[in-house]
């Protein structure tokens, strides 16, 4: 089986994108190999890197094309996409398996990702998913976007990442979910990268 190709895409900022790559590199990496792409200009992944030596996400440098993505030999390859289309993104696009957006539980990230949907529906012929992130215990919100996304046909993971401390750490320090032993993040997170890797099948 070849490389698959994973785009985490959201027209909107602070979805939860760059966590999102970060959590999936942790979660995959414990059954199958993972290389990561930071295609966004803020450099985020790239300058979490940079900052703190412990930080490490397997980043795969000056590669930003299908056709060197192509070649390489890890099982999957994650992309942390700009908020908007740049120069080549839409090539990524293209090419992926699979589209992951990100939402947080609020009316206007749905409708970013409503808009985000219809981008990728109009220009490519790539599956993209919603993963409904910082998503909070008790509240009526998450089941109010959850109707208005399905309303507009999105697609919905039925994994979905809360709002927890131990992943705004994981972003600052680098801090693995794993090795923290944060057991309800670890299930949720292996929820999430079971079901990923069944629409890449
Ligand atoms: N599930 C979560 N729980 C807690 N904090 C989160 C979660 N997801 C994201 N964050 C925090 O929200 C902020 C924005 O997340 P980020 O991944 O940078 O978004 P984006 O890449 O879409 O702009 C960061 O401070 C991050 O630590
Ligand atoms: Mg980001």
């Amino acid at each position: 089986m070849g490389v698959s190709l994973i785009s985490v895409f959201n027209h909107k900022g602070g979805t939860g994108k760059s966590s999102t790559v970060c959590m999936l590199s942790y979660a995959f990496e414990r059954s199958v190999t993972v290389g990561l792409i930071d295609f966004d200009p803020q450099r985020t992944l790239t300058s979490l890197t940079e900052i703190n030596e412990t930080f490490k996400l397997p980043l795969l440098e000056n590669v930003s094309k299908p056709s060197q993505i192509a070649k390489l030999s890890q099982r999957v390859i994650i992309v942390d996409m700009p908020p908007y289309i740049i120069d080549g993104a839409l090539d990524i696009l293209k090419a992926s398996n699979l589209v992951i957006m990100p939402c947080k539980p609020s009316i206007v990230d749905a409708v970013a990702t409503i808009k985000t949907y219809e981008y990728i529906q109009d220009n490519t012929e790539v599956k993209a998913v919603c993963l409904l992130n910082m998503v909070q215990k008790s509240t009526t919100i998450t089941n109010e976007v959850k109707n208005v996304l399905k309303e507009q046909g999105v697609p919905l993971l039925n994994a979905a990442l809360g709002q927890r401390v131990v992943y705004a750490k994981a972003l600052s320090y680098g801090t693995n979910i794993y090795k923290a032993g944060n057991r309800l993040a670890v299930a949720e997170l292996d929820q999430l990268a079971q079901e990923i890797l069944t629409h890449l099948i």
